[in-house]
């Protein structure tokens, strides 16, 4: 019979968006209760790009969530970020990585960066220091299909990138294709790749179900079936290079139920409940502790958390709403449970 319950060592979340004010109060709860860390974007508004805008935001998501959960601080990428206030910020223990934004690409990413260029100085402090470089892998060029700027962005950006700065650690952010799995798998250890529960789980259709379903739109938005399950296929397979970041990006009930709706699914009440189905149906639960919380602290250069998580097999539904926010696959069933 299949094991009831699995036990690992306590995952972190390698992605996430805790937001700020009300809503920093209301999310980060849910991530801070089923991960010991986690990363932390820098989109706010203004955007994190100095170490006290950092060191502040870092204290305010301790006020808001229980002791024992460590957030680790990004900085927001502009063209005229400074090398070293970068360095700066790393050396005191405040940054961890640095986000690359394309202009444009995704929201609140109006002050990235407009030309990869602009940042070449802070790039190559980066991988002196060996500071990681996290990556939202989309061209915004609007002449490229909406669906084709990831691929797109690996021929135009990441490559030359990798050419460039050989020895900078690279995550390629919240993977969504073939193509990306190709390009991580066939570049060396220093290049690795966040996944999100919803790419595994969800492909464009699911945009489409019966209507147009916002709470399905992110970004990178969902792509073909074929490319969900070479997602899955890299995220089980077992690979180092390629870990939990739940991109849990959350927005109000208005601003997604919106003629304009804006980007972001809000998986954390349930993000390792949505992981660890896919690892199940894809018979690798022996696997699903590497990705949840070996390899992105490995990446990272962090020990592994000492404490253990244990999920049981319990189907439940996950409810409509959250705190008065929709969660990914709400309404729909789950068959296992978080326990603690
Ligand atoms: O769907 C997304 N939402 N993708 C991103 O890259 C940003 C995020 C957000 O901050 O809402
Ligand atoms: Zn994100």
């Amino acid at each position: 019979m299949a094991s009831q319950t699995l036990t690992i060592r306590k995952p972190d979340d390698w992605h996430v968006h805790l937001r700020d004010g009300e809503m920093l109060a209301t999310v980060a709860p849910y991530t801070a209760r089923q991960f010991a860390r986690a990363i932390v974007m820098p989109n706010l508004v203004p955007p994190v790009t100095t170490v006290e805008a950092a060191r502040d935001y870092r204290k305010r998501i301790l006020e808001a969530t229980a002791p024992g959960f460590t957030p680790l601080m990004t900085c927001y990428l502009t063209d005229d970020t400074s090398p070293d206030e970068l360095a700066r910020g790393h050396e005191e223990g405040v940054w961890i990585a640095a986000k690359l934004y394309p202009a444009g690409a995704t929201t609140n990413s109006a002050s990235g960066v407009t030309d990869i260029r602009n940042i070449y100085p802070a790039l190559t402090r980066m991988e002196k220091l060996g500071m990681v470089l996290c990556v939202h892998g989309e061209v915004t060029d609007p002449e490229v299909d909406v669906f084709d700027r990831e691929a797109v962005f690996i021929d135009r950006v990441l490559l030359e990138l990798v050419r460039d700065f050989p020895a900078l650690k690279i995550v390629f952010e919240h993977i969504t294709t073939a193509e990306a799995v190709r390009f991580v798998e066939g570049s060396g250890p220093n290049i690795g790749a966040t996944v999100t529960p919803q790419h595994l789980i969800i492909n464009r259709n699911a945009i489409f179900a019966g209507g147009l379903r916002p709470h399905a739109y992110c970004l990178p938005v969902a792509k073909r079936e074929q490319h969900r399950l070479a997602v899955r296929k890299a995220a089980t397979s077992g690979s180092p290079k390629f870990f939990l970041g739940t991109d849990s990006a959350p927005h109000s009930r208005e601003a997604k139920e919106s003629g304009c709706g804006c980007a972001g699914i809000f998986n954390a009440p349930f993000a390792l409940e949505s992981y660890v189905d896919v690892f199940d149906e894809e018979d690798a639960l022996d696997r699903f502790e590497a990705f949840a919380s070996v390899n992105g602290a490995n990446f990272y250069g962090l020990p592994i958390n000492e404490d253990n998580v244990t999920l049981e097999r319990f189907y439940h539904d996950v409810p409509a709403e959250v705190a008065g926010l929709v969660p990914f696959q709400a309404g729909e069933k789950m068959r296992w449970r978080f326990v603690g």
